[in-house]
């Protein structure tokens, strides 16, 4: 079987080095917030080219609470990417803002850039760009366009050690967003999430909030929940931080042999944007025709693919808010899949992935 992320590869890999910190936390009698997470903090915080890093208990958490540190509130209108992971969405919504969606880009599939001022109004607050499977949003040109006073929180789920015009994605917004979902380029062994941020009030503020507001252990000074990063968490992290820019490299390593196995005209890949170094968080591209068949032969033929997303999130039977006019996110949706790729993944399945592929639009006709 070829799976779409094998993450016991990864395992496999560093499993010394993961075993002996596990060991040493579960030996040390600290669980949660302790030497691992202040540490893990710094080191994540140094490798994104940010001051602070605030450690969590997921990457919705890290969304929702720099939404709140931000300031943002009920009736807030944040402009967003409609394709892209449920939680960005759900994240506004939890705070009680209102989101607004702009149209993608029909070959990077990030927001277009060209449709915000549009969706601009009175009530804008705050911009989420999402960098959506690895690829980077001009954040400063977002900048010029949306002025000094809107919030921008970049949601970086998906986005660890990616670049943009050689700065790594989170540094360039007010705060930014990471996820560390087992899945992840940096994934944990269960949930995890960071906000970073050059802001020292809006780090001190988030580092009070996670911990039911409290600053010290007989003091609180303000509105907070439970929303904390483990040790063993922590501790795993930090193992894989130290491996996350070769295994970005690996994968750019795949991306290019599907590149270069596959017909650009029948398996149009994700267009990276300018100035961008990408992780390939997924390797999307745009299928021609016949995706759904093309899934299921290559299904029975033991390579498992999936579709980031099937449709744009407004049309999801859960989404609550105003209908809006997205044509490019839509035909999108109904073309894109996503293709085997982890840093582990042998060379030798990456060929027969594309083997499938061709050998299935050779019959197609
Ligand atoms: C774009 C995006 N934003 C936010 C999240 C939320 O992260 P988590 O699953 O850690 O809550 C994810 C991951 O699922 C994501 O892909």
């Amino acid at each position: 079987m070829i799976w779409r992320c094998d993450l016991t590869a990864q395992y496999a890999e560093h499993s010394e080095a993961i075993d002996r910190v596990i060991r040493d936390v579960l030996q040390s009698g600290r669980y949660v917030h302790g030497p691992n997470v202040e540490a893990f903090e710094h080191e994540f915080a140094a490798y994104v080219g940010t001051k602070y890093a605030v450690g969590v208990n997921s990457g919705t958490d890290a969304l929702i609470m720099a939404l709140w540190t931000l300031g943002i509130r009920p009736g807030d209108e944040v402009i967003t990417t409609p394709f892209t992971a449920i939680p960005t969405y759900s994240a506004i919504r939890h705070v009680g803002a209102v989101p607004v969606f702009v149209d993608i880009e029909p070959d990077t599939f990030l927001m277009d850039l060209s449709k915000l001022a549009a969706a601009m109004t009175a009530k804008t607050r705050a911009v989420v760009p999402v960098h959506l499977f690895g690829n980077v949003v001009d954040v400063p040109r977002l900048r010029e366009i949306v002025g000094p006073t809107v919030r921008i929180l970049e949601d970086c789920a998906q986005a660890h050690g990616a670049t943009l015009r050689g700065q790594q994605a989170g540094v360039f917004g007010d705060a930014a967003a990471f996820s560390f979902y087992p899945t992840k380029n940096l994934g944990a062994y269960g949930d995890g999430g960071m906000i970073v941020t050059n802001d020292e009030a809006l780090a001190r503020s988030a580092r009070s909030r996670r911990m039911y507001g409290m600053v010290s252990k007989d003091e609180f000074v303000e509105d907070g929940i439970n929303t904390r990063l483990d040790e063993l968490q922590a501790a795993i992290l930090r193992v894989k931080l130290r491996h996350l820019d070769a295994m970005n490299a690996r994968r750019r390593v795949v991306a290019a042999s599907y590149e270069e196995l596959l017909n650009p005209a029948i398996m149009t890949p994700q267009r990276v944007s300018a100035g961008v170094v990408p992780n390939f968080h997924v390797y999307a591209s745009l299928c021609a025709r016949n995706r759904d068949a093309l899934i299921d032969a290559l299904d029975r033929d033991g390579i498992q693919t999936n579709i980031y997303y099937p449709m744009p999130l407004t049309e999801q039977k859960g989404y609550r808010g105003a209908a809006f006019s997205l044509p490019v996110a839509t035909d999108v949706s109904r073309h894109i899949m996503a293709l085997p790729m982890y840093p582990e993944i042998p060379e030798e399945y990456v060929r027969q992935t594309a083997a499938a592929i061709n050998a299935f639009f050779s019959s197609d006709k």
